[in-house]
């Protein structure tokens, strides 16, 4: 069962069945398109993680970063966990502080903060802003001020790193809209304007996030050494001592056959070993360095499937057979978005041999909504089930209601139960903002 979650099985009536539920049964209960997490899958995962890097280097932290999808649910499994989060919004701070997560395990990102996000947030303790860019150093000590409260910044580097991987996923180059380049001094210009603020903002790190779907541990390297190159630049030219480094997630995964996956241990010990070099080049004092790392897609993008129902079937002779599903760009926009690219099986003929090559098509009105452009399935009809796995991560949160269609239901399986944790949305709900006077 690869790429599927870990108690993802082939039944006895040869259906796909995850968390000791058929999902045959499921589709009739909650309807489709329908998103199934394996809460089994996602708990071990979380564990694993934190496990690989705290096993490495004791003062690790691993912050979840919410924008791979956040709601109440995957909030308090990932605080069971122990995990912090990396949030962008007043919606993520909002579910944060609903499940009551610790706000020193919470740290504000995001290119443009607004005024509302940074109150937001320090209103709610958080005690950590990752700075983008000089523009909002005056805006965070401003308001910090204002509430009378000191805040912990670290500074996001963009240390001019290729990450290899797809143009629009690569984070940490020189023209990336996303923090402080290092060669131009902008990053030591931060920094200076930082220790005018003292009253308020305490410089204590460093952060870079190089980009997403990242297959290879050398680019992490490079960072690590840019970051401490860095970090002895800055205490000989402002005397600021590291505490905390960042390092970003971007670990990628598998999303077809073809694709390997960067196993967590690899991750960790390429991580932690070269860290760990440098931490004894720098200097003793920062061998109780706090090394954070945020992971999305690599936490949650395996524990979900993406089930879709088949509708029309039609065949283009000797060109393509379109099997069009109840589902789309509406709930996956990453294909249309990036080309990105994904298997299926068909959920309720698990064990049927392929015979054709197919196009799974979306539903909605645009000609670039294809899910996948080919695929190996058995004879497909009007009612079947289509299973799509690694359907985790940037699918939900990124999903719109484009034409008018309601965003699907999620719900969690384990141990042969499930339940909703996001009801379907209804028309009702996409009417409601409207003002019809
Ligand atoms: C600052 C930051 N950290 C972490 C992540 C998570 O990346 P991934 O889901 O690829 O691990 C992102 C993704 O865009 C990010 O912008």
């Amino acid at each position: 069962m690869q790429l599927f979650p870990r108690t993802a099985r082939i039944n006895a009536r040869n259906h796909l069945e995850i968390g000791g539920c058929d999902v045959v049964d499921l589709a009739r209960e909650f309807g489709t398109p329908l998103y199934i997490f394996d809460e089994t899958h996602l708990r071990a995962r979380a564990n694993e993680i934190r496990d690989a890097f705290c096993s490495r280097w004791q003062n690790s932290l691993v912050l979840y970063a919410t924008k791979a999808y956040y709601s109440p649910y995957i909030a308090r499994i990932f605080k069971d966990a122990g995990l912090g989060i990396d949030v962008t919004s007043e919606g993520e701070l909002e579910i944060a502080r609903r499940v009551g997560l610790d706000p020193d395990k919470i740290y504000l990102h995001g290119n443009n903060k607004t005024p509302a996000e940074i109150r937001a947030a320090l209103t709610q303790g958080v005690t950590h802003i990752v700075i983008d860019n000089l523009d909002e150093i005056e805006l965070v000590a401003h308001i910090a001020d204002e509430l009378r409260v000191t805040v912990r910044v670290l500074l996001r580097l963009a240390p001019a790193i290729d990450p290899h991987t797809h143009r629009h996923l690569a984070t940490g180059i020189a023209e990336s809209k996303f923090g402080l380049p290092i060669h131009t001094g902008a990053a030591l210009d931060a920094a200076r304007r930082i220790t005018h603020h003292s009253s308020r903002l305490t410089l204590v790190g460093l952060h870079a996030h190089i980009g997403s779907q990242i297959f290879d541990v050398q680019p992490y390297r490079d960072t690590i050494a840019a970051l401490f190159d860095f970090a002895a630049e800055l205490r000989a030219a402002v005397g600021v001592e590291l505490q905390e480094l960042d390092l970003g997630g971007g670990w990628g995964v598998p999303y077809t056959e073809t694709q390997n996956e960067l196993p967590i241990e690899q991750v960790a010990e390429a991580i932690v070993s070269s860290f760990k070099l440098q931490v004894s080049k720098l200097q003793p004092e920062t061998s109780n360095l706090k090394l954070i790392f945020e992971p999305g897609r690599a936490l949650i993008a395996s524990s979900a499937v993406a089930l879709y129902t088949v509708g029309a079937v039609k065949e283009i002779r000797n060109v393509k057979t379109y099997v069009s599903v109840d589902g789309g760009m509406g709930d996956n926009i990453r294909p249309a978005l990036y080309g990105a690219t994904y298997t299926a099986r068909v959920a309720n003929k698990m064990n049927d041999a392929p015979t054709q090559r197919v196009a799974i098509a979306g539903r909605y009105c645009e000609q670039g909504d294809v899910l996948i452009h080919a695929v190996d399935l058995p004879r497909v009809e009007r009612g079947d089930l289509i299973a799509i796995p690694v359907a985790g991560a940037y699918q939900l949160p990124m999903a719109s209601n484009y034409n008018l269609i309601p965003r699907p239901a999620v719900i969690a399986v384990r141990d042969g139960r499930a339940r909703v944790v996001r009801r379907r949305e209804t028309i009702e709900d996409l009417l409601q903002c409207d003002v019809d006077e």
